[in-house]
């Protein structure tokens, strides 16, 4: 094998990081891309043609429905191309969700048509009561609880509107700038060039046309056959097959979603009005070195979701498309905004989501592409990742010195280099001569690993698992559509598994087995307790046009990249992700951290933001792309502590964790050319400091875990912007550096500027917020109003909002397993009217037992019977709320005696603190227990107060022996 043999020459190459480095010009802008260029050139077109009508149109006597009305079909037209056909169909699902298909039909090949196959987590259910209306202009149907939603389907020009209460929310075509490109031949254009050039008679007729095509389409053949971007070429055997579409959203000035990009929640323009990027947003998965803090292009992973918002409405859309795709946003005034998808190919599948409220919106998504998964509980403890910990010696002495600073963590990676020539799973025996038993020491103090496996395979037979996918036929072909696709990866020469293969799912499952199986590789160098990062699935290729595969290689069914570019990672990382699950007798939780994301991704896997910078700007926007992604489903995201390029002083690296331990996936990584920075490397008081702000997060994993449940079960983000929590609140429409943490009421903004010495925070509403350490009370107004407040280094303003109760676990601990019996801590925050309520929940966090029902979910309440008495109560969630399903089971098989609470019995509450009581109590009993409690009050400020910066009024309620799985009510009065 040549390639092989130039690896020893080109693996220097790949080693040095500059070398590879990649910069935006790598990357192509809407200029270089012919399907973006000539999709923004229609839109241009359209701009400056004052009777710009859309081509296409509905045959009325085309309609179809379905006996139940739900589905309706009708054949499009479009007037340019008289001879070929479209069909349209309209599906209204239960929750009101409309989704739309659009396809060629009868073409000379047929579109990409299985993208939501893969998104989609079942068939939706469509609606059993819908009355369509067919009038002489349109098609109408009304309906919802309220009979509030109007779908209007206009014939001529074809359009699309959704309406609610007679507003408009999503119109697609308003603008006319659908176009589906239809499949040709080559020679067609020449053909009718040649005819129309003839005088008179048919010629006449066919120059009109291409006269209107002209005006349509343009009057070049603008790339349509193939394109060239720096050395690379693409042939495009199939020709243009584009499809764009412009999908306005009257009635809403702000849009979010599309993740990943580096920018800023509440998207900007990319069409001029300031401040504006010039670009469309790119989706198309991509290995961007040294990405830019502020940019519309693509990275890593691609959600075609976007949410359109005002104060009085939430609307979605969901485009399943998997093919390049660009997106241009517009504001033609302050409440309305316009979007341009163009995209590269395959069917128009696009859901549109009627909301009315975020939670509505997340909801009818999750309905859609599923929900997180409840990962396993210690994946939301600290990930200690660095490339490389060289040698298991490294690794042991790395946990022993996190053991000796009292520093708890729970994970320890490994990056590329475990692995001998880059051939995953295979351990370097030089450097890791004894795998099992490192991990074993490991997992003796409750810990984890995680150790990469990358989809690149080195072209070597004697790399089992390359010549077990060589030898089946499970490798993705180059264009010829024979043999094997190569490219340049770390493991020099390389092939890739094609996923999309369904011979390839039970072959990769069986390559972790960490048993010996009867013929063929398996993982018997492994334990359980290695669970598995996919990096580079875009996929990253050295040496292809823009860091990735070419368009035109071949995936199963004939597919070309081109069309499932998007979801390709996605693939790799849930058949990784049930390989992990299905390896041992029980099946377990996995934990698979991926790069590359489509939606659905969020249902198995935990996404990180990628190669970040360190520096100021790439830890600020870390935030705005953790909550895009929540914002889009994709909830267990996190960005690399620390940055991944360079060597953070120590104040950045504190306000770095500051930002991690508030992300739902916290792990510290590095760059193999940066310093060491473990932290308990650092000096003090940065020492200190970073200890305490671990041990914080692990204090609040109940807080966290509980965050997930909920993700779990409704789809609401786990960190979640203003607009989600305050959705009329514009004030909170364009924040992004400020959130809240599920349900539980705290609020956190993570200073990410330099030598800051206090910050602003903003408060939404007329209600009592707490500082989560000091006590101290500030009140919001209705209109909203904004505070300041200390930040030094070692402060992170956290607050907790009037009326929650926060269930925490303040034992310093090794790891977050070695926590399961620690007793916990109420911090009860009252309102301004005295009530509060918060949530627990909790079970093995391992297997998935608590599908049968084996959980604890308790809610605490505080309430006012009269003004001088509060009671704080403890009842059990689970069995009250017996429709609601967790995690995909239903609660009707709840016992409270199960088998997990029975486990749990003796953990008891250790302590109740009461934030912003009005008085001193005379009195601390439990309920029907004549005993007083033991406890202590600190005279302060009562919640109903506005005397911003006070201390609140502490009460300390010590050992009040009550169990978390029991009723209780305790009495102050
Ligand atoms: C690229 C990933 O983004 C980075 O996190 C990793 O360390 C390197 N690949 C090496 O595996």
């Amino acid at each position: 094998m040549r390639s092989v043999a130039l690896f020893g020459v080109l693996s220097t190459f790949i080693w040095l990081p500059d070398a590879i480095a990649v910069k935006s010009h790598d990357f192509k802008t809407c200029s270089q891309s012919g399907f973006c260029r000539r999709g923004r050139a229609l839109a241009a077109r359209a701009e400056e043609t004052t009777s710009w009508n859309s081509p296409y149109s509905i045959d009325p006597s085309s309609l179809i429905f379905s006996p139940d009305e739900a589905l309706v079909s009708a054949a499009v037209k479009s007037s340019l191309y008289p001879d070929i056909k479209f069909s349209l169909e309209l599906r209204i699902h239960e929750d009101g969700v409309v989704r739309v298909l659009m396809d060629e039909i009868d073409g000379l090949k047929q579109r990409y048509n299985e993208a939501a196959d893969w998104a989609l987590v079942s068939d939706p259910r469509l609606s059993k009561t819908i009355n369509w209306t067919t009038g002489k202009k349109d098609l109408r149907a009304v309906y919802g609880d309220k009979k509030d939603i109007e779908l209007v389907v206009q014939y001529d020009p074809l359009r699309v509107t959704l309406l609610r209460n007679k507003k408009e929310q999503i119109v697609l075509n308003g603008r006319g700038l659908l176009h589906m490109e239809h499949f040709r031949t080559e020679t067609a254009k020449e053909t009718s060039e040649e005819v129309a050039s003839e005088e008179g008679g048919e010629g006449q007729e066919v120059l009109q046309v291409e006269n209107v095509r002209a005006w349509f389409e343009g009057d070049t053949e603008d790339a349509y056959w193939s394109e060239s971007f720096s050395s690379w070429t693409d042939s495009k055997p199939k020709g243009p097959e584009s499809l764009s579409l412009d999908i306005t959203f009257p009635n809403h000035g702000h849009v979010y979603g599309i993740p990943q990009h580096a920018t800023n929640l509440s998207l900007p323009s990319t069409t001029g009005e300031s401040p504006s990027y010039s670009d469309p947003f790119r989706l198309y998965n991509a290995d961007v070195f040294e990405y830019l803090a502020s940019s519309p292009m693509s990275l890593y992973g691609s959600i075609p979701v976007m949410h359109a918002h005002s104060a009085d409405s939430t609307v979605g859309l969901f485009n399943a498309v998997g093919s390049e795709t660009w997106i241009d946003i517009s504001y033609p005034s302050e409440k309305s905004t316009q979007t341009h998808w163009i995209s590269e190919s395959g069917i128009m599948d696009i859901s549109l989501l009627p909301g009315p409220t975020p939670e509505d919106v997340f909801a009818q998504y999750a309905r859609l592409t599923g929900t997180t998964a409840l990962p396993p509980h210690w994946s939301l403890g600290y990930h200690q990742c660095r490339w490389n910990y060289v040698s298991s010696e490294d690794v042991r002495t790395v946990q022993k010195r996190f053991d000796e600073e009292d520093m708890p963590v729970d994970v320890f990676w490994l990056d590329i280099e475990y692995a001998q020539d880059h051939k995953y799973f295979i351990w370097e025996p030089k450097t890791f001569p004894d795998p099992v038993e490192m991990t074993n020491d490991v997992a003796a103090n409750a810990r984890k690993m995680v150790v990469i496996v990358d989809p690149h395979l080195k072209r070597t037979s004697d790399y089992p698992v390359y010549q077990e996918a060589s030898d089946f036929g499970l490798l993705v072909k180059p264009n010829s559509g024979e043999g094997e696709y190569e490219g340049w990866c770390w493991s020099g020469s390389s092939s890739w598994i094609d996923h999309f293969n369904p011979a390839s799912w039970d072959w990769w499952i069986s390559k972790f087995k960490t048993t010996k199986l009867d013929s063929g590789f398996s993982w018997i160098q492994s334990t359980e307790d290695v669970h598995i990062w996919n990096d580079m699935n875009e996929p990253s290729i050295f040496n292809g046009p823009e860091i990735t595969m070419q368009k035109d290689t071949i995936h199963y069914g004939g597919w070309e990249h081109r069309d499932i570019h998007n979801i390709n990672g996605m693939l790799f990382h849930n058949n990784t992700a049930a390989a992990v699950r299905e390896r041992g007798d029980i099946p377990k939780r996995p934990f698979v951290l991926t790069r590359s994301f489509f939606a659905g991704s969020q249902r198995i896997s935990a996404m990180w933001t990628g190669d970040n910078l360190g520096t100021w700007e790439h830890m600020a926007v870390g935030i705005k792309m953790v909550l895009a992604n929540n914002i889009a489903g994709m909830a267990f995201a996190g960005s690399d502590v620390g940055g991944f390029f360079g060597n953070p002083e120590p104040e950045m690296l504190i306000r770095w964790y500051q930002v991690g331990i508030f992300s739902p996936f916290f792990r510290a990584h590095a760059h193999i050319d940066t310093k060491r920075r473990e932290p308990f490397l650092l000096d003090e008081p940065y020492k200190s400091i970073v200890r305490d702000l671990l041990r914080l997060r692990y204090t609040m994993l109940p807080i966290w875990y509980t965050a997930f449940r909920e993700n779990s079960v409704t789809g609401l983000p786990i960190v979640r912007p203003h607009y989600v929590v305050f959705p009329k609140d514009s004030t909170g429409f364009d924040i992004d550096d400020q959130f809240f943490i599920g349900s539980s009421g705290i609020l956190v903004k993570p200073v990410t500027e330099k030598e800051q010495t206090e910050v602003t925070v903003y408060l939404p509403e007329d209600q009592v917020y707490y500082d989560y350490f000091t006590q101290q009370i500030y009140r919001g107004t209705n209109k909203g109003k904004h505070i300041t407040v200390p930040a030094e280094l070692h402060q992170v303003p956290v607050f907790i909002r009037g009326g929650s109760i926060l269930p925490t676990r303040e034992r310093p601990r090794r790891s977050s397993p070695l926590m399961k019996y620690d007793p916990f801590t109420l911090r009860v925050a009252l309102s301004k009217s005295g009530t509060a309520r918060g949530e627990l929940y909790l079970d093995d966090g391992i297997t998935y037992s608590h599908q049968q029902g084996e959980l604890v979910w308790r809610e605490f309440a505080a309430e006012q019977p009269s003004r001088k008495t509060t009671r704080i109560t403890n009842r059990d969630l689970a069995s009250s709320k017996p429709d609601t399903a967790v995690d995909g089971v239903d609660l009707v098989k709840y016992d409270p005696k199960n088998a997990f609470a029975k486990d749990i019995a003796e953990v008891r509450v250790e302590k109740v603190v009461v934030l912003g009581l009005s008085s001193k109590p005379g009195s601390v009993k439990v309920d029907g227990k004549g005993t007083e409690l033991r406890w202590e009050y600190i005279p302060g400020a009562a919640a109903s107060e506005k005397k911003d910066g006070a201390a609140a009024s502490v009460l300390i309620i010590k050992d009040p022996k009550v169990l978390v799985t029991e009723e209780w009510a305790i009495v102050i009065s």
